[in-house]
């Protein structure tokens, strides 16, 4: 058995109802994940919610309601999306859990044990509105805090710091390591030296702790009660903790090893320092080898009109409402095929509408409906089986999909496939089997019409399954082929002779928009 492909998704925060983004990064995953089962991969596919900290507890207080309470009504708005998005995950991180705050403990016990924490004092300006000591950049061009920190009093205060700067050297040379090996740390490329550059400046400790006067909706510090530790220990460490890992000296670790080292799928805003720094320096100091080191897939950000998403802009597009408008196939198929993996793009719901019908509605629907139409009316949906013009060109476009999903480019994948649907299209003007199923001499140009267009069919339904599963199964279904939708199952030929075709079903409505 190969080892598993483990991949997680960064853990949506519970402060806010899902929009584009979340989804995007879970349907960019699950079609991922589906790519290496149909490679007959074993994979472990983990997502979850990030539900402790500062902004959750007031957001609770501001309703008159318990954080936990809060959370849980949050979470349910993430799982129910996840479950109408059909994303099939195998584990689901949700950081209230037992399981996580022993995990963590654990590991914050080990690293104090080993002495690499600290205690010191911060003294300085704290914005007592938003609750976090001020710096220098806070301070508006007059030298002043502005209006927006609210009332600015000097504190002092203890906390608990990690000893994050002296791993800096190691992971400069993790980075450079691993691109010279061509396995780069950071995918894609060009974000390796962003990260690079941000290593190279790094000098502080990270502060790992707010005291319970402040916070309590979080994980105590197990070596001091008085103290919650402040989200990296908590939300990071979710990819370990729920994958089977435990910090305690001599504990069993064989089923988290035969899934870690995952592939992390976050966006852009968190690679570094987060995860580019913080959380590798984390694994590091728990003993974690070089070999041990996680992959970052780092995906860009949707757009409203060239502009962030925000509240404050009121732009925020909810991917629910989404799928209730145009279903889960036009939403899926859009959110993967309209942005570049590791690229931004601008959501529009013109070019949603757009390429469903061209491509799904007119190109790839009425292709499997036509096809099965002609072979009913002419040959009762009986194949007879030959051999094809189009075998080669479909086994090329097979393989460029095949490359272009392990290297995480969907949409590239997604051109492939496109490409197989076009030149079917084209093909049935070409050979005009309506003219041909009136010339009996033409009857075996005809046989092989139908066979090329019902195996080219068949096998791009199998490379839709990681974008669209559900339409997937249902081009299986009404192409009556019943065979295992693998990868080695894409070859050419598996339709038999004498091959009965099911009845055809309009799969990809149109969207008809208001003129
Ligand atoms: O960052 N387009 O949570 P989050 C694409 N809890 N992706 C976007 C996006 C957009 N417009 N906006 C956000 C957090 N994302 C932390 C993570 S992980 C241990 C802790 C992505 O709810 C964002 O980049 O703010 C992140 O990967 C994910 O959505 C969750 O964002
Ligand atoms: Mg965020």
């Amino acid at each position: 058995m190969s080892k598993t492909f483990f991949i997680t998704t960064a853990i949506d925060y519970t402060n806010g109802a899902p929009h584009i983004g979340h989804a995007y990064e879970k349907v960019l995953t699950d079609a991922i994940a589906h790519h290496r089962r149909l490679r007959g991969e074993p994979v472990f596919f983990m997502t979850g919610v990030d539900q402790h900290g500062q902004k959750v507890q007031q957001s609770a207080a501001k309703q008159g309601i318990e954080p936990a309470e809060f959370v849980a009504g949050i979470t349910e708005l993430f799982v129910a999306l996840w479950k109408k998005l059909d994303i099939r995950y195998d584990a689901w991180a949700a950081t209230v859990e037992d399981l996580h705050k022993h995990c963590v403990q654990g590991m914050l016990q080990r690293l104090w044990d080993e002495g690499k924490f600290y205690k010191a004092t911060q003294s300085g300006h704290y914005s007592v509105r938003q609750e976090q000591f001020l710096t220098e950049k806070e301070r508006g061009p007059d030298g002043e805090f502005g209006p927006e920190w609210g009332e600015v009093v000097l504190i002092e205060e203890e906390n608990y710091y990690f000893k994050l700067a002296e791993h800096r050297q190691w992971l400069l040379d993790l980075i450079d390591q691993r691109s010279a090996a061509g396995n780069p740390l950071v995918v894609p490329d060009f974000r390796v030296a962003e990260l690079r550059n941000a290593v190279e400046k790094l000098a502080g400790d990270l502060c790992i702790s707010r005291p319970k006067s402040r916070l309590t909706w979080g994980i105590e510090l197990p070596f001091d009660r008085d103290f919650v530790t402040y989200v990296w220990f908590d939300a990071l460490s979710n990819y370990i903790s729920f994958a089977g890992y435990d910090a305690a000296p001599g504990a069993d670790l064989s089923l988290f090893k035969s899934r870690w080292p995952a592939v992390h799928v976050i966006g852009k805003d968190i690679l570094a320092p987060p995860h580019g720094i913080y959380w590798l320096i984390m694994l590091h100091a728990l003993g974690f080898t070089d070999e041990e080191m996680p992959t970052l897939l780092v995906h860009g950000w949707w757009n409203i009109a060239g502009a962030k998403m925000s509240k404050s802009l009121g732009n925020i597009v909810d991917p629910s409402e989404l799928v209730d408008r145009y279903g889960r196939a036009a939403t899926r198929y859009y959110l993967l095929s309209d942005i570049a993996t590791g690229r931004d793009a601008d959501f529009s719901n013109e070019r949603l509408e757009q390429r469903y019908n061209t491509e799904l509605a007119n190109s790839l629907g009425n292709l499997l409906n036509r096809t099965l139409n002609m072979a009913k009316r002419y040959r009762s949906g009986v194949l007879k089986k030959s051999d094809s013009p189009l075998a080669e060109f479909v086994q090329e476009k097979t393989k460029a999909w095949d490359s272009a999903m392990e290297a995480f480019h969907v949409q590239t994948a997604i051109e492939a496939l496109m490409e197989i649907v076009i030149r079917c299209n084209a093909y049935v003007e070409e050979t005009a089997p309506w003219k041909l199923a009136k010339d009996p001499a033409q009857a075996d140009k005809l046989d092989e019409v139908l066979y090329s267009l019902s195996e080219s069919l068949r096998i791009v339904s199998i490379l839709l399954l990681p974008i669209l599963p559900e339409e997937s199964n249902a081009m299986r279904a009404q192409l009556n082929w019943s065979g295992e939708p693998t990868l080695a199952n894409t070859a050419w030929g598996l339709l038999p002779d004498a091959h009965q075709l099911g009845d055809p079903v309009p799969l990809f409505p149109r969207i008809e928009v208001p003129a």
